[in-house]
C-alpha cells in the first residue's frame, strides 16, 4: 500500500459528502469575490459613474451577500468536519484492528510503545493537518482562480504584477522551508521511540523502583527527549527565516500595485472604483498565497505520516494458511486426540531448533505433564499447540486432520491456557472472568467463581465480584490472580487444556488448594502441564521429559525418576531452588509477586 492510496482510502467512503464538500466551497468563493465587485460598483457610483439612487441597493446586496456567505461557510465546516473525522475514525480501526490480527511473531520483534504510538500519535498528526487541507484549501483555490480571473478582466497587466509577485514569495518560502518534512518525519520516529520506553519504564515500574533505577530511566528518557529538543530547534531555526519572507513580499506588491495602479488612473484607464476592487481581490488572494507554503507544510506533514502508516499496514506477518480447511464434523465439541509429528521449530532468527522432531501421541481426556529445564522448549511446543506459530518441519494431527487445516479461531475456542504471569484487565473480578466466556450469566461466573476457590476472597471484598483489580491485576496477590485465572478457564470449558507451570509462585495451602482445583478444571479434558514439582507432576497419568527440544524420555513419574539421571537430578536441583528460597524468605504462601 502506498500513502497516496491509504489517503485516497481514508476519505474515499463518503463520495456524495466530498461533492457536496465541493459544491458549498464553490459558494463561499462566489461569495468572497462578489464583495470586491460591489465595492467598486459602489466606488464608481459615489464617483459619479451611476445613478446615486443604486447605492442603496448596491448596499442591500452586500448586506445579502455577506449573510449568505456566512451560512455556506457553517455548512461547509459541518460537511467538511464528517469527512474528516470520519476519515480518521476509519484509519485509527483499520490500524488497531491490523495489529491485533497479527500473529504473536510479530508482537515479539516489536515494542508496544511503539506500536501504540502509531495508532495514537500518528492518527492524531495526520488529523492536525489533514484539517487544513480540508477546512481552508479547496474554497482557496477556487478563491484564488476567481480573483486570478476577475484581475485579468480589469487590467491583464496589474494582474501579472500581482501573481509575478505573490508566485516568487512562494517560491522563495518553498526553497526556505525544504528541510521541513524529512525534520517532521524525524520527530515522529523520535516520539515513536520515547513512547516506547516510557511505557517499558512504567510497565516494569517494580523493577525499576527495586533497583533503585529511576535516575537511570530518567536519563535514557532524557537522551529521547533531547532528540526532541534537537530537532524542534533546527525546526524553529527554518521557520524563523521563512515566516517574515511573504510579508515582505505582499508588502512590495502592495506598493507596487497602487504606484502602478495610480498612473493607470490618471491616463483615465480605470476607475476609483476599479483600483479599490483590485486591492481588495489582492487582498483575498494574499491569504491564500501566503498559506500556500503552510499548505505544502501540511502536504508534507501528511504524506509523511501516511507513508509511515502505509509501511505499516503492509509490514504484517500472516499463518500461511492451507486451501480448503477441511474441519472434522464434531471435531470441535469431542476432546480428541493430539498427535505431533516429527515437529521442528526454529525461530526466524535463531540457528538451533528450539523445538527438534518431536513425536508424541496424546489420547482424548489424557492429562501429560512436561517436564524440562529452562529454554528446554515446553511453552514453545504449546505455543505451537495454539498454533502462535507453525511448525518449520512436522505437522501437529488433532482428531485426525492437520493443525493447519482448522479455522484457527475454531481451534482456539476449543483450548484453554493458563500460564505463570497470570494476565487480568483492569476491571471487575466479574469482567476478568466472563473473559472466558463473553456471554455466560453473572449466575455461572459466581459459580465457576466459587468452583476455582474464590469464595474467600469474595466474601473479605466489599464490593465481592464487581472489585476492580487495578493495572494488570496489582491490588491482588499471585495465588488470587491465579484463581480467576482459573474460574475463567471453568468458563470457558476448553476440550483442551494447558497449564504452563500455574503454581510456580505458590505454597503450602494455596499450593494444595489451587492443585485440587487443576484436577477438577482437567477432568474430562485432554490436559498438558507444564510443572516443576512432583506434587504437581504426579497429577499427570503421563511425564515427557523434554530437553534442548527433544523428547528424552517418556513415562511415569515413578519410571523416570527410577530409570532417567536427567529426571531425577532436576527434581532434585528444582528441590533444592525451593528450600534456598524458603529459607532466605523469598516465597510466601499465595502471596503477591513482584
Ligand atoms: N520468540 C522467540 N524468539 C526466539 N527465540 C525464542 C522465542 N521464544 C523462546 N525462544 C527460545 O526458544 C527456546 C525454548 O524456549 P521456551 O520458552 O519454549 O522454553 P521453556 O522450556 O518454556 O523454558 P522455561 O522453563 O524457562 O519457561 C529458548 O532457547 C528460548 O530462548
Ligand atoms: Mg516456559
Amino acid at each position: 500500500m502506498t500513502a497516496a492510496r491509504l489517503f485516497l482510502w481514508i476519505f474515499s467512503a463518503r463520495r456524495a459528502l466530498l461533492g457536496a464538500l465541493l459544491s458549498l466551497a464553490v459558494g463561499v468563493a462566489a461569495c468572497e469575490l462578489a464583495i470586491p465587485w460591489l465595492l467598486q460598483e459602489a466606488v464608481d457610483v459615489a464617483l459619479g459613474h451611476g445613478a446615486p439612487s443604486s447605492l442603496n441597493r448596491i448596499g442591500g446586496m452586500m448586506i445579502a451577500v455577506i449573510c449568505g456567505l456566512y451560512v455556506v461557510h457553517c455548512l461547509l465546516l459541518r460537511v467538511e468536519a464528517r469527512v474528516l473525522y470520519e476519515g480518521i475514525f476509519r484509519l485509527r480501526q483499520r490500524l488497531y484492528t491490523h495489529l491485533l490480527s497479527q500473529p504473536l511473531a510479530f508482537f515479539s520483534r516489536k515494542r508496544t510503545g511503539e506500536l501504540v504510538h502509531r495508532v495514537v500519535s500518528d492518527t492524531s498528526v495526520f488529523e492536525d493537518n489533514a484539517v487544513y487541507l480540508f477546512s481552508d484549501l479547496p474554497f482557496e483555490l477556487l478563491t484564488g482562480a476567481g480573483v486570478v480571473t476577475l484581475m485579468a478582466l480589469t487590467d491583464v497587466r496589474l494582474a501579472v504584477i500581482v501573481v509575478f509577485f505573490l508566485m516568487v514569495a512562494s517560491l522563495v518560502s518553498a526553497y526556505v522551508g525544504r528541510p521541513l518534512p524529512t525534520l517532521r518525519k524525524s520527530l515522529q520516529t523520535v516520539g515513536a521511540a520515547f513512547t516506547a520506553r516510557l511505557q517499558e519504564a512504567l510497565s516494569g515500574i517494580r523493577t525499576v523502583k527495586s533497583f533503585g533505577r529511576e535516575r537511570h530511566e530518567i536519563a535514557r528518557l532524557d537522551e529521547e527527549n533531547r532528540r526532541f529538543l534537537d530537532l524542534d530547534l533546527k525546526e524553529g531555526r527554518v521557520e524563523a527565516f521563512l515566516l517574515p519572507v511573504f510579508d515582505l513580499m505582499e508588502l512590495l506588491g502592495v506598493v507596487l500595485v497602487v504606484w502602478y495602479g495610480a498612473h493607470l488612473m490618471i491616463e483615465n484607464r480605470i476607475t476609483a472604483g476599479g483600483l479599490v476592487a483590485f486591492l481588495a481581490y489582492m487582498e483575498i488572494l494574499a491569504g491564500p498565497v501566503s498559506r500556500a507554503d503552510s499548505y505544502y507544510r501540511h502536504f508534507q506533514h501528511c504524506r509523511a505520516v501516511s507513508e509511515r502508516l502505509a509501511s505499516f499496514l503492509s509490514e504484517s506477518e500472516v499463518l500461511p494458511a492451507r486451501p480448503a480447511p477441511m474441519l472434522p464434523a464434531g471435531a470441535a465439541t469431542e476432546p480428541s486426540s493430539i498427535i505431533f509429528d516429527q515437529v521442528s521449530l526454529t525461530y526466524p532468527g535463531s540457528e538451533r531448533p528450539a523445538i527438534d522432531r518431536v513425536s508424541l501421541a496424546i489420547r482424548p481426556g489424557e492429562m501429560v505433564a512436561i517436564v524440562g529445564r529452562n529454554g528446554a522448549g515446553k511453552s514453545t511446543l504449546m505455543d505451537l499447540l495454539l498454533r502462535f506459530y507453525d511448525p518449520t518441519s512436522g505437522r501437529i494431527v488433532i482428531g485426525g486432520s492437520d493443525l493447519r487445516t482448522w479455522d484457527v479461531d475454531q481451534w482456539r475456542e476449543t483450548v484453554g491456557i493458563m500460564t505463570q504471569e497470570v494476565f487480568l484487565f483492569h476491571a471487575t473480578i466479574e469482567e476478568n472472568i466472563a473473559y472466558g466466556r463473553l456471554a455466560a450469566s453473572a449466575a455461572e461466573i459466581e459459580a465457576c467463581s466459587l468452583e476455582a476457590g474464590l469464595g474467600g476472597l469474595l466474601k473479605r471484598l466489599p464490593t465481592g465480584l464487581q472489585t476492580v483489580v487495578g493495572d494488570r491485576g496489582n491490588r491482588l496477590s499471585g495465588g488470587e490472580r491465579q484463581r480467576i485465572a482459573l474460574a475463567r478457564l471453568f468458563l470457558k470449558n476448553p476440550k483442551v487444556l494447558i497449564l504452563d507451570e500455574p503454581t510456580t509462585h505458590l505454597d503450602g495451602e494455596a499450593l494444595r488448594d489451587v492443585a485440587q482445583t487443576m484436577v477438577r478444571l482437567s477432568a474430562g479434558r485432554t490436559t498438558f502441564l507444564i510443572a516443576h514439582r512432583p506434587e504437581i507432576i504426579c497429577l499427570a497419568s503421563r511425564v515427557v521429559l523434554l530437553d534442548n527440544g527433544r523428547v528424552v524420555a517418556e513415562g511415569t513419574h515413578e519410571a523416570l525418576f527410577a530409570s532417567e539421571p536427567l529426571y531425577a537430578s532436576l527434581l532434585a536441583s528444582w528441590a533444592r531452588d525451593r528450600t534456598r528460597r524458603k529459607r532466605e524468605g523469598g516465597e510466601v504462601a499465595g502471596a503477591g509477586v513482584a
